[in-house]
């Protein structure tokens, strides 16, 4: 089976974990498409908390869910992830950042780092002990600044306590996005 792209591989570590009934959080719900991988994950009886600051991405995630019939189970809210403490008071399974910015819309609007390792912090201390958080990162826009910010993070935590892993095609041109995973040692 040839290579998968790198969002796939990030999709089926969720995968392996998520089970009906599981709280989840989509960090950046932008076009929607993975908040309704999530919600399909999640089943009925599961909850995705799904945070963008754009509008339009808020409204294109609830078309986009309302079209398959998962909206009940997803709560979108208009705020930026690193604010994840004030609305989700749950453990939580799985996080996922699709980071960048809304394919198709404003470029300057992107994910940043600074607030990014905020919402990580965040999810560190609500995620179940067989949790898991995915990043996909990209570099094209700003220069890898994001992703030097939240490498550097993550570098410092405790390898007893976490394990991070990084997921790279090394031989792709035009800044291809790689991906990050956390989960915690005792998983
Ligand atoms: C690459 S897109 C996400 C793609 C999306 N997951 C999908 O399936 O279509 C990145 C999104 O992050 C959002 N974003 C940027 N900064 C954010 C922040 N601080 N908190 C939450 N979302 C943010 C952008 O508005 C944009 O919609």
């Amino acid at each position: 089976m040839a290579f998968l792209p790198i969002l796939q591989y990030g999709k089926e570590l969720i995968r392996t974990r998520v089970k009906k009934g599981d709280i989840v959080v989509d960090a950046t719900c932008g076009n929607g498409f993975d908040t309704v991988f999530l919600a399909e994950l999640v089943g009925e009886t599961g909850k995705v908390y799904g945070f963008d600051i754009q509008e339009q991405a808020i409204i294109k995630t609830k078309n986009r869910l309302k079209e398959k019939n998962l909206l009940d189970r997803v709560h979108c809210i208009q705020e930026s992830h690193e604010e994840i403490k004030k609305w989700v008071k749950h453990k939580v399974k799985a996080a996922m950042f699709n980071l960048g910015y809304l394919p198709g819309s404003d470029k300057t609007i992107v994910t940043k780092g600074e607030t990014t390792i905020k919402a990580i912090e965040a999810l560190i201390h609500l995620l179940t002990d067989d949790g898991i958080i995915v990043l996909i990162v990209y570099t094209g826009h700003d220069q890898r600044q994001e992703a030097n910010i939240v490498e550097t993070f993550l570098k410092s935590f405790s390898q007893k306590e976490y394990t991070v892993m990084k997921l790279q095609y090394i031989n792709q041109i035009n800044h291809a996005p790689y991906l990050i995973a956390i989960e915690k040692k005792n998983a």
